[in-house]
């Protein structure tokens, strides 16, 4: 990668212009909104990544962000120990959710990750130990809310868990044709109150034939931060809960690879239609989060780069898109069906470094910071083009800096311990 001095410290100070100029300070907390105007409230992945982009500007602000999020997290009830997805800043959300300050469904957990690389940068044990409680009570949520099966697999129980809203992953649940995009905006709210009068039980909702997917990409992540946790348990001196959440993190990599792998494509699925746990074969970036999650052999990260790289469904001019290109649902402009996203393109390229495919990870680096800083700080965008869509200065198009001044990270200043 490594842009030229002169681009490096534009994309650095545009970036911080960006996060600073989405600061929300209300109430106590201090958090980054992912736009302004569309998405002013907080959002659980959202901000895991703007504090990891912040721990190039501004630490303090990543442990307030972490922080802001965890004090979201819900404190009684079947599903204590929960971090919502949306924090609402202003007390709105009671028409959509029935509660003013929380939405009733959570995020990609990557929680736990964001902490680490915190900690990481930082050196700072004594935030790690504040956040400790929340962070294993998040994780024993989901392990006690959402794998009714007790088969370490975690289900979801709306596609706003998954982070990607619309995707034609989750076609098989809807029945509703995705040009019409209205009928799809109302499925997903009307779910939000079936979902309530089933006490959001996850046995329940799929019993009723409602949206229960096993999701690969959540699956991987929730892998991964078992095992950040496991880490930051270790930092904290205490070993004995460290050794029991990375042999979670093992379970559930091994239930991914009993269940979710097909050797005959050579990819990873989503498993659908509850008990039944059918592998469903839409060809979307979600199977790559495996080598994020350290779920993949040696072997099967070939076949997944193989796939990756492959002009036919993936390698286009700005990889990756949310669909694969040979997918009949691909439809590079229409909201996840097919355009580029900052965080499934972070989220791979650590996941392809985890590996050692160094010289890739670094080619689809350069060409999304080249993205980025030609298209501007978008939400999405055209994988062949680049054309930007959604709100300008979104928070998570600044990822961009992360994965820029990774490979300078030998040269970034240490922060204070
Ligand atoms: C959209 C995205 C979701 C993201 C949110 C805020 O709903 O689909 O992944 O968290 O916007 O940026």
């Amino acid at each position: 990668m490594m842009l030229p001095g002169g681009r490096l410290v534009s994309l650095r100070e545009r970036s911080r212009y960006v996060l600073l100029s989405n600061v929300v300070e209300v109430n106590g907390r201090r958090y980054i909104r992912p736009a302004p105007t569309t998405y002013e409230h907080q959002w659980l992945w959202d901000s895991c990544f703007h504090a990891i982009v912040n721990l190039h500007l501004d630490p303090e602000l990543s442990r307030a962000e972490l922080r802001s999020l965890l004090s979201l997290q819900f404190q009684e009830g079947p599903d204590a120990g929960m971090v919502p997805h949306m924090g609402y800043y202003d007390g709105t959300g009671t028409a959509l959710w029935g509660r003013p300050y929380t939405s009733t469904i959570t995020q990609p957990p990557i929680i736990a990750d964001a902490v680490l690389l915190t900690y990481q940068t930082t050196g700072d044990l004594v935030f790690v130990k504040e956040i400790l409680p929340g962070l294993k009570a998040y994780y024993d949520w989901l392990a006690r809310r959402r794998d009714p099966d007790g088969d370490h697999l975690v289900s979801l129980i709306h596609p706003w868990e998954s982070g990607w809203d619309s995707s034609p992953r989750w076609d098989h649940y809807t029945g509703i044709d995705h040009r019409d995009s209205e009928a799809l905006k109302r499925w997903r709210h009307d779910l939000v109150a079936r979902i309530a009068a089933h006490r959001w039980d996850v046995a329940a909702i799929a019993d009723a034939g409602l949206y229960t997917p096993v999701a690969i990409d959540y699956n991987c992540l929730y892998a991964a931060n078992l095992e950040s946790l496991a880490k930051l348990l270790t930092a904290a001196g205490c070993c004995d809960q460290a050794t029991q959440y990375g042999e979670r993190a093992e379970a559930v990599r091994q239930a991914i690879n009993a269940k979710m792998w097909d050797e005959s494509v050579g990819y990873y699925w989503d498993l659908v239609d509850g008990r039944r746990e059918k592998q469903i074969k839409v060809l979307t970036p979600a199977g790559f989060m495996a080598l994020y999650g350290g779920v993949a052999s040696p072997e099967q990260a070939e076949t997944l780069v193989r796939l990756l790289t492959d002009p036919a469904h993936f390698w286009t001019s700005f990889p990756v898109p949310s669909v694969a290109i040979s997918e009949p649902t691909y439809r590079p402009s229409v909201y996840w069906r097919g355009n580029v996203w900052p965080s499934i393109n972070w989220l791979i390229i650590r996941g392809l470094e985890r590996y050692g495919y160094t010289d890739l990870a670094t080619a689809m680096a350069t060409r999304f910071v080249n993205l980025v800083c030609t298209h501007g700080f978008r939400e999405y965008f055209h994988p062949e083009t680049g054309e930007g869509y959604g709100p300008v200065r979104q928070s998570w198009a600044t990822l961009a800096l992360d994965l820029e001044l990774a490979s300078r990270r030998g040269d970034e200043p240490k922060y204070a311990r």
